[in-house]
């Protein structure tokens, strides 16, 4: 067991009709005007956003609005809200969404108390010092970016996409009401499923050593999430199971799975960064092309924890059945696994490698990710 700190300062209320609380959790707290983010219609259709600025008005919270973040969120808007952040001025950032919010909201956070650009924070012209106090509201469980510090933007001008973060910006409350996954529509509740894995998955085959506590930990995540996305599947409305799966999703990234074990990096986010930079795939639809690759390529080089996990999820006995048969789920819950199945194709390869390597290179991982080995992984999604 390795040495660790772990600390998440981020209040979580869970349950059903907590959002109706916001504005007394906001008030409770000193607060008396926020921006409130959201994405493109899901929270209008949906009667959320009646909910939340009801409950707003009710506290006596003055509010400014920023609506139209995107799936893949765009520093332009990033930093236009920031603008309006200082403009309007608010003392807290109010996301309401999914992880493209909710990452925005932390780049809006930051880029408003340092009147500059949000993109100024990845090319070192600008540090994050200070940050607007940050609540949010989940309507889609996938990323955890409602418990942890680091969001992940695109720039439309160099088409880059890129993870950044700060202390700073763990989120002071998140309000987490299943009910409110239950429009997510088939094919993101898929996508999210794939990414909660994924998250855990970066560790547990990646490790070089650590407790057993964390394989185990790791391994009930992932054999909650694909129980319950089955079921979710063909009950979108079933409470419990998208309760667990949501929770599931807040602890796959919220630091507790990477406690006490070493060798962790995260080689198929960097590589699904540099797909979905330059394609707008969704994130966790990238991630399933990018998982079984990136499994072959890897295999041989943590052969006992490769078998542990084909034995312990799928009941398997070697290393090529557990992760065919990892394939295999990805494609019963209509996620791609090659290039091709989201249309991409063999010309776009070297402007992805170049894009995945510039993350490895952030991240520390470039000896082991070379631009070579970047393009065989990709072989492999072909
Ligand atoms: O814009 P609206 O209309 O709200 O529609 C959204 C969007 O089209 C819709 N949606 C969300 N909640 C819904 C709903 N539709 C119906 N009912 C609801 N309750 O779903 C679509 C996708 O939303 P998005 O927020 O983009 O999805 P997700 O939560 O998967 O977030 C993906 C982003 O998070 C980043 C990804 O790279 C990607 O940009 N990540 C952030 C991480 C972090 N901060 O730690 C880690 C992850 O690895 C990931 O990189
Ligand atoms: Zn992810």
């Amino acid at each position: 067991m390795q040495n660790f700190e772990f600390c998440v300062p981020t209040r979580i209320i869970f349950g059903r009709g907590k959002e109706e609380t916001i504005g007394e959790v906001l008030k409770n707290d000193g607060i008396k005007k926020v921006l409130m983010v959201y994405g493109s219609h899901s929270i209008k259709k949906n009667g959320l956003y009646k909910k939340v600025t009801k409950s707003l008005k009710e506290s006596g919270i003055a509010f400014a609005e920023y609506s139209g973040i995107k799936s893949n969120p765009r520093v332009s808007d990033v930093d236009k809200a920031a603008e309006l952040a200082r403009n309007e001025d608010v003392d807290a950032i109010l996301g309401v969404g999914g992880g493209s919010v909710m990452d925005s909201v932390k780049g809006i956070s930051a880029a408003s108390k340092c009147n500059c650009n949000v993109w100024d924070f990845y090319t070192q012209k600008a540090e994050i010092n200070d940050a607007f106090p940050i609540y949010n509201i989940v309507t889609l469980a996938a990323t955890a970016s409602e418990m942890n510090s680091g969001f992940v933007l695109t720039n439309e001008e160099t088409s880059e996409k890129l993870g950044n973060g700060s202390p700073l910006l763990y989120p002071k409350v998140s309000i987490l009401n299943p009910e409110l996954t239950f429009t997510v529509p088939k094919d993101y509740t898929a996508y999210g499923a794939v990414d909660i894995i994924a998250h855990v998955l970066e560790g547990y085959l990646t490790r070089t050593s650590g407790p057993d506590l964390m394989n185990m930990y790791i391994e009930s995540i992932i054999k909650t999430v694909i129980k319950t996305t089955e079921i979710i599947l063909i009950n979108p409305e079933d409470y419990d199971a998208r309760a667990e799966f949501m929770w599931s999703a807040t602890l796959a990234l919220n630091g507790s799975a990477k406690t006490g074990m070493d060798g962790i990096s995260f080689p198929n986010h960097m590589v699904e960064h540099g797909i979905s930079a330059i394609s707008d795939i969704a994130h966790g639809a990238g991630l399933s092309i990018v998982i079984p690759a990136w499994m072959k390529w890897y295999k041989s080089k943590n052969e006992d924890q490769f078998k542990r996990f084909a034995k312990e999820i799928f009941g398997k006995d070697t290393i090529d059945d557990g992760i065919k048969s990892l394939e295999d789920w990805f494609r019963s819950i209509e996620s791609p696994v090659r290039l091709i199945d989201a249309g991409i194709t063999d010309e776009t390869l070297p402007d992805i490698t170049l894009k995945s390597h510039k993350q490895a290179l952030k991240w520390g991982i470039d000896k082991e990710y070379s631009a070579e080995a970047i393009s065989e992984i990709l072989q492999f999604a072909k």
